[in-house]
């Protein structure tokens, strides 16, 4: 099996969970189940393997294991396990075990199809007491008081299977590991475990830069006391344990040892936490369990490996990678809106997308290793869904930005538009009417932006009409891919040579934006105090350089608002830039602008370069109207566009 020895730590758990269950599911089904419990289920991790090679050891593992079994029972392990169905049984109310009563729970819940809840009979008091339990058959386990907002597909065959040997590893106490590829659904299909069962989960992102005092707590300065008053803080860990919650130690073999050593007493037979700081030592309620989640170190896991003893601790469960149809069930459900034929091609791009990238290697060499899985699916429909209506749906819309941008090289560019013309080449029923072809068009106006991506300004700044932007397709495609990530709330990394344009780019956005940036360079050194923020001694002059800061912005939104009001009723041609102060209103909104301006100048000589930044620019465009003339270069030329093959 890989290598994989069995110790000893493995053979209680082993007899652990029959012991526990042998009640409920016969001593035979607890000596198969609980054997693919602790070994086979394990199976994938650490290794790296494709999916027949994986299937076909647990197939052998199993045959095996039901050797083990004299003949007369061995069809009863076999029954079990469900072997020559699904692995994963189906609702059939025969094959319950005795003392759960099924019933469907949770109606409201549209993922939850195949899950059951159902009644355990309290057989230590009169039968009368029953706890609520939730699980598919025969596992199941203790729904909590949480509310239930579960919007994940568990139905999916694949989700299944991995949801049930979640569940089945639930029936120990031991903390449980899963691994699996990126996007196969580790994080989310334990927060809609735990919020089916009415457990609040807490997600914990380890990094490299994680510390113990994040995750146990420490002494912090109290707000509003004398100075030198430090209480002790809960860190996230700890507050979960001591309320018994679901705990997700995110990316877990990315910490640093000294983290994994300070949860270790959590996570083995101890299952509790001493907390020098306070003297005391907290065990861990009934409620509260570990999980942790991990990809593996050959799809970017991190540099290490987690230590065999550490990971001993823990029920392994591999995270089964989803199919086609797995994709086709949850994206259906997620996005009904979307056309199931549409769905499947888009499918089948992706997934040829990472065949043809990850699996043979046929190109995108520069820049990886890649993944195109569930995530980029799922992109490209909130997009679909959120910018087009049916049945006028144009994928192609969103490619560049969700695939092609990604690419290093011009051929990788290439191949990435040649498989989606072999997907959705054909697709595309017919283009909405007045709908314009998905190419960057050149920024032109307040409202506008390159090709389909306008940002829209919730606080009142505009896109500045007669900003001077280099419209070079090169620039445009990258811009609107940006555009999109930021109207969508999604993170964004631009990658690219040295002086390729990266941080012009964003910060040519963030102005044509009008939005402040703030730009940190990060380094080997950098801490997250740096970037969050730490205690540090009362500074006045900080105090005053942000308020002044703060009304610099000020200043800037007034003096463009009063601007465009003023070049609303001058007529302002934002096409040609030409404008002229006629009306009266139009004068008096200059003539406040400027002296707004000029004081501010004054008010903000302190601030030196860096801070008035904003404000100058808006100066100059002030000066440029006064004198009745665009900005040297900001005059937007539609023929020279036309001529440039932009439009
Ligand atoms: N069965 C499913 N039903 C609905 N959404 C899913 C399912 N599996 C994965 N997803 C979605 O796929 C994305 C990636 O899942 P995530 O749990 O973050 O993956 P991982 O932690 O394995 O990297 C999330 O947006 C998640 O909601
Ligand atoms: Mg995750």
């Amino acid at each position: 099996m890989g290598g994989m020895t069995a110790s000893l730590r493995d053979l209680t758990a082993w007899v652990d969970f029959q012991n526990s269950t042998a009640h409920a599911l016969g001593p035979y089904a607890a000596f198969v189940h609980g054997a693919c419990l602790v070994f086979i289920d394990a199976i994938g991790l650490s290794v790296a393997s494709s999916r027949a090679v994986r299937e076909a050891r647990r197939t052998r593992c199993i045959e095996r294991l039901l050797q083990l079994l004299p003949p007369p029972v061995a069809a009863e392990g076999a029954r079990a396990l469900h072997l020559g169905t699904d692995t994963v049984p189906e609702m059939a109310e025969g094959e319950r075990p005795q003392p759960y009563a099924a019933r469907p729970v949770h109606a409201h819940d549209s993922g939850a199809h195949d899950l059951a809840g159902a009644e355990a009979m309290d057989t230590s008091t009169d039968g009368v007491a029953r706890a609520q339990l939730f699980g598919l058959p025969p596992f199941f386990i203790d729904l909590g008081s949480a509310p239930s907002d579960a919007a994940f597909s568990l139905h999916a065959p694949t989700t299944r299977a991995n949801a049930f040997r979640v569940l089945r590893a639930l029936q120990l106490r031991k903390p449980i590991l899963l691994e699996g590829s990126p996007g196969v659904g580790k994080t989310s299909l334990v927060q809609a475990l735990g919020a089916a069962c009415g457990h609040t989960v807490v997600r914990i992102n380890l990094s490299e830069q994680s510390d113990l005092m994040e995750l146990l707590g420490t002494d912090l300065p109290v707000e509003g006391a004398p100075a030198g008053t430090y209480a002790w803080q809960d860190g996230a860990f700890l507050a979960a344990l001591k309320a018994g919650h679901w705990v997700i130690l995110d990316e877990l073999n990315l910490a640093p040892q000294s983290v994994l050593e300070g949860l270790n007493s959590c996570l083995d037979h101890r299952a509790s936490v001493y907390i020098p700081e306070l003297g005391s030592t907290y065990a861990c309620p009934s409620t509260f369990r570990v999980f942790g989640c991990q990809n593996p170190l050959q799809q970017g896991g991190g540099r290490k490996g987690l230590p065999k003893s550490f990971l001993n601790r823990f029920t392994q469960v591999w995270m089964e990678e989803l199919d086609a149809s797995d994709m086709r069930l949850i994206a259906t459900n997620h996005f009904p809106a979307i056309p199931a034929t549409l769905l499947e091609r888009m499918i089948g791009f992706a997934r040829a997308l990472q065949r043809e990238v990850v699996t043979l290697r046929k190109f995108g060499s520069r820049g990886a290793p890649w993944d195109f899985n569930l995530r980029d699916l799922f992109r490209w429909c909130e997009l679909i869904e959120l910018e087009q209506v049916g049945p006028y749906w144009q994928p192609s819309q969103f490619v560049d930005s969700l695939f092609v941008q990604r690419m290093r090289t011009v051929d990788d560019r290439r191949a990435v538009l040649a498989l989606y013309g072999a997907w959705l080449g054909g697709y595309e029923p017919g283009a909405m009417p007045g709908a314009s072809a998905p190419l960057p068009r050149p920024i032109t106006a307040p409202g506008t932006a390159p090709g389909t991506a306008p940002i829209e300004s919730d606080d009142g700044f505009v896109l500045q009409p007669h900003y001077a932007i280099t419209r070079s397709t090169v620039q445009l495609r990258p811009l609107e891919a940006l555009m999109t990530c930021i109207r969508m709330r999604w993170m964004c990394i631009l990658v690219g040579e040295a002086g390729a344009g990266k941080t012009s780019l964003a910060r040519l956005l963030a102005r044509l934006a009008g939005r402040p940036m703030a730009e940190v360079t990060l380094s080997t050194t950098t801490d997250t105090t740096e970037l969050l923020g730490c205690f540090e001694q009362n500074e006045p002059s900080r105090v005053r350089l942000a308020a002044l800061r703060a009304t610099g912005t000020l200043v800037a939104h007034t003096t463009q608002a009063l601007l465009l009001s003023g070049s609303t009723h001058t007529g302002v041609n934002v096409h040609t830039g030409h404008c002229s102060a006629t009306s009266a209103v139009a004068a008096e909104c200059i003539s406040v602008a400027t002296r707004l301006q000029a004081q501010w100048a004054e008010l903000a000589a302190p601030l030196g370069t860096g801070g008035g930044g904003e404000s100058r620019d808006v100066l100059g465009l002030l000066c440029a109207i006064e004198a009745d003339a665009p900005p040297e270069g900001a005059r937007y030329d539609a023929a020279a566009d036309a001529r440039n093959g932009c439009l």
